[in-house]
């Protein structure tokens, strides 16, 4: 399943986000609200279990999260979208994952992970704001299902490519990809178009 989430707080967060002249902070401030209101949607069939609470006045039908939930960050970019999902979840556990491009053979290739115990019954929720060649998003999850079997992985971005969609949901058509906007296209170094640059300099100041 491929969902672009089509709603005006989310076009607007996007706009503000994609202008060069926005600063850091309110990058970060934006993106977190957008992770947020994604949130909404991404956890909308999340299953519930029945329990039973007291209020101040009676007894009564409660619900909680039946399965537990997995925030996953590919470093770093993917760490500006974690703190806005785990103040929503926040009995969410956190696994990171890092991932760089070898430059000679442009393959991704995985310098760390490190996941919670509680993975294999977990839904987890992989985290990247740019799905661009995909190559990262793939490497994560080729992790995951090989060394982790999570019950279930999807995979959240801001801004995707049609480049990156297609490999993405190529390799792994079983999990579910949202996001916020498909663009029009990769350039020549990877960058998406319109796109917003590098989503992990704008997010941590480092250009
Ligand atoms: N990574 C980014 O940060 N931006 C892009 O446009 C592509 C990959």
């Amino acid at each position: 399943m491929i969902k672009f989430i089509d709603h005006p707080l989310i076009k607007d967060k996007l706009t503000r986000m994609r202008k060069s002249e926005t600063q850091s902070t309110k990058f970060r401030d934006n993106l977190t609200e957008l992770t947020q209101l994604m949130a909404y949607e991404v956890t909308r069939d999340f299953e519930v279990n029945t329990i039973e609470i007291d209020t101040p006045i009676c007894k009564t039908k409660g619900y909680k999260l039946k399965n537990n939930i997995t925030i996953i960050p590919i470093l770093r970019a993917g760490l500006g979208m974690s703190d806005g999902l785990k103040s929503l979840i926040p009995t969410a556990s956190v696994g990171h994952i890092g991932i760089y491009r070898d430059e000679e053979t442009l393959e991704a290739k995985t310098y760390y992970c490190k996941m919670p115990v509680n993975i294999k019954e977990s839904i987890t929720i992989v985290l990247d704001p740019m799905l661009a060649t995909g190559s990262s998003a793939i490497a994560a999850i080729d992790i995951l299902k090989k060394d982790y079997k999570p019950l279930k992985i999807i995979f959240l971005c801001l801004v995707a490519s049609p480049e990156g969609v297609k490999k993405l949901s190529e390799k792994h058509p079983d999990i579910d990809i949202y996001g916020a906007s498909l663009d029009e296209k990769l350039d020549g170094n990877g960058y998406i178009v319109p796109g917003l640059g590098d989503a992990g300099d704008r997010i941590f100041g480092t250009k």
